[in-house]
């Protein structure tokens, strides 16, 4: 992971979450207005209880007033009741709101960043691990959703208890208010520190989450590795260790809240000691009536509550902070390469006319360039064979064409039109690439062949296999072209998946057919038969074939020899031969002659 500094959005996070509850805001406005309504509420019962105290139990003609008045008693106890039942309602309708609202933003923006991932560069997969990514959609995600539902509630919620009962407090009585009311700035001083603490325990226990994960998911798909070498116990171990890491992180995590919880808790704790010792006096004094004093003791929790729950949002908003960072990152990322904004729509097939002109190309990450100078022209139709050494560029070379990656100098041109200024879309459609490492998707042979194009029939996907000598093989498959081939075509030999990969390529009847290293692992008896139908095809196709053996470049109207990213030769089988060259001593060493 390269991304270790803090990169700036163009908003803040909520304003960012207020963005994407684009449709819901109204509703939401008014689940907010709904906390305020309920918590207000509240008073209610405290209120209408001192009044009865006052009134019907406690003051100078309690008795007479029940004698007289008890319609009031009555009209009060049912007041309470009914703001109770009421209040339940609004809480019930409210719960729905916020659910609704936090499920329709995690949609929303998990659609989008998956969007937004499905379209990165290659350079973007090789910075981000897949782990990592799967974080981000996943419990990333979730700390945001859990912010529109929870934190921003109880943020409304504790301020509005608080403000609704500090408001009710000072009208009935200022002075025994103001004394209860002046502890509570020393809770926000104490949260306000807790915050700077706590937060980078939470960009720390994301990072954590995030490694534990990136373990688990590559074991899980590079598990075959791990049994060849029986490196189960070891990878148990590893993953263990992450967990603990994680688990300690999390656990020291709770533990900042512990250092300033005692505090808080003093505080909230000290509010019925001074109503006791404060309200005992007014009330000696008779600046207190005893039913004022039973609505401050009845409601001295709202007061006291609220403090305790913010160190709860505090750290609710902080795993927020930490999470919705990572998301961001994703959500307001740009591939470099897209589509150019003079480019040009080309919707109809390419020639396939290729050229390289003084093209040299470095990775991003790569210290070194991998590719010189390289400028050779392929004419439509044509076959041309890439060879050379491993490591050499030729896969680095391919990826040019389709656009993967962009040449640090240089021009690549498709029927003379620079590649930058054609729509990707356009470009890639043209091109059938089966790469080095087959990736095949969980799905049916017949899914997998026609994957680049689903308008296919099975008539023409048997085609296809038929051209990639693949048709012997599934007709030999219990359910043939139905046959489910497991997660990256787990049940098929490398040679077999070599030659599905083959035929999905062809299966989109590109102009232009790059082949990397495809026929590797099929026998040379097969492989003659593949040369032989791409030479057959039914549909013009220029095709670049990177490849070892002599018998697949042989026939080739063009081959480039590469060499550290150089080409050194470049030719026809016979003009290399001549030359007496690298090609020339590979001939020699393939055919196990002396001389030629
Ligand atoms: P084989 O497939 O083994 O025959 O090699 P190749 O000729 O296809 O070589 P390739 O083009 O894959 O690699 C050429 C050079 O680029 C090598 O030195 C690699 O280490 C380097 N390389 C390949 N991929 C990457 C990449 O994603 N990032 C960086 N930084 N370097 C890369
Ligand atoms: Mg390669």
């Amino acid at each position: 992971m390269k991304q270790t500094k803090t990169q700036q959005f163009p908003k803040t996070k909520l304003a960012w979450l207020w963005e994407n509850m684009q449709g819901t805001r109204g509703i939401y406005i008014v689940g907010m207005l709904g906390t305020i309504v309920y918590n207000v509420l509240q008073l209610t019962v405290p209120y209408y209880s001192g009044k009865i105290v006052d009134i019907f139990l406690t003051g100078e003609n309690a008795r007479e007033n029940m004698r007289t008045n008890s319609d009031l008693f009555y009209k009060l106890l049912i007041a309470m009741v009914g703001f109770t039942f009421l209040r339940t309602i609004i809480v019930y309708l409210d719960c729905m709101i916020y659910e609704h609202v936090s499920q329709t933003v995690l949609y929303r923006v998990r659609n989008y960043l998956y969007n937004k991932i499905e379209r990165q560069d290659m350079t973007f997969y090789s910075t981000y691990r897949t782990g990592d990514l799967m974080t981000r959609v996943t419990g990333d995600l979730d700390a945001v959703r859990h912010m529109v539902a929870w934190v921003i509630r109880m943020v409304i919620e504790s301020f509005s208890l608080f403000g609704a009962a500090a408001i009710f407090f000072l009208y009935i009585n200022w002075k025994m208010a103001l004394c209860l009311l002046v502890i509570s700035p020393f809770v926000f001083w104490i949260i306000y520190l807790f915050k700077n603490k706590v937060a980078p325990m939470h960009a720390l226990l994301r990072e954590k989450l995030a490694q534990m994960n990136t373990y688990a998911q590559e074991n899980i798909s590079g598990n075959r590795v791990v049994k060849a070498f029986a490196r189960e116990d070891y990878e148990i171990q590893k993953f263990d260790k992450a967990n603990k890491d994680y688990a300690e992180t999390n656990k020291a995590t709770g533990m900042v809240w512990l250092k300033f919880y005692p505090y808080v808790e003093s505080i909230a704790n000290l509010m019925p000691v001074v109503m006791l010792a404060v309200g005992g006096v007014f009330l000696i004094r008779g600046q207190l009536t005893m039913g004022e004093y039973v609505a401050f003791s009845g409601l001295i929790w709202a007061i006291a509550n609220p403090m305790r729950q913010m160190g709860n949002i505090m750290n609710e908003f902080q795993r927020f902070s930490a999470a919705s960072q990572k998301v961001m990152e994703i959500y307001y990322s740009e591939p470099k390469i897209k589509d150019a904004k003079d480019a040009v729509a080309h919707p109809e097939r390419f020639e396939g006319k290729i050229e390289f002109e003084d093209v040299s190309f470095q990775y991003e990450d790569g210290d070194l360039p991998v590719l010189h100078d390289i400028n050779f022209t392929v004419e439509p139709n044509e076959i041309v064979a890439i060879m050379g050494e491993t490591g050499c560029g030729k896969t680095s070379l391919i990826h040019l064409i389709p656009r993967f990656y962009e040449p640090t100098k240089g021009q690549i041109r498709i029927d003379g039109i620079p590649i930058g200024k054609l729509k990707l879309a356009d470009l890639r459609k043209n091109i059938g690439l089966a790469t080095q490492d087959v990736l095949l998707y969980s799905d049916t042979i017949e899914g997998n062949i026609a994957y680049g194009d689903s308008t296919i029939n099975l008539d023409e996907v048997m085609k296809f296999a038929k051209y990639s000598a693949a048709s012997d093989f599934i007709s030999k498959m219990p359910e043939g072209y139905d046959t489910i081939v497991g997660e990256r075509g787990v049940g098929l030999s490398g040679g077999q998946k070599q030659r599905i990969s083959l035929a999905r390529a062809l299966a989109v009847k590109p102009s232009i057919l790059i082949l990397d290293d495809t026929t590797s692992a099929v026998d040379m008896e097969t492989e003659k038969q593949i040369q032989q139908s791409l030479r057959e095809l039914d549909f013009p196709c220029t095709k670049i074939i990177i490849a070892q053996r002599i018998s697949t470049t042989k026939a080739a109207d063009k081959i480039l020899v590469l060499q550290d990213g150089y080409i050194r030769e470049a030719g026809t089988h016979e003009e290399l031969l001549a030359k007496k060259g690298y090609y020339y001593e590979l001939v020699k060493l393939q055919t196990g002659a002396e001389e030629l």
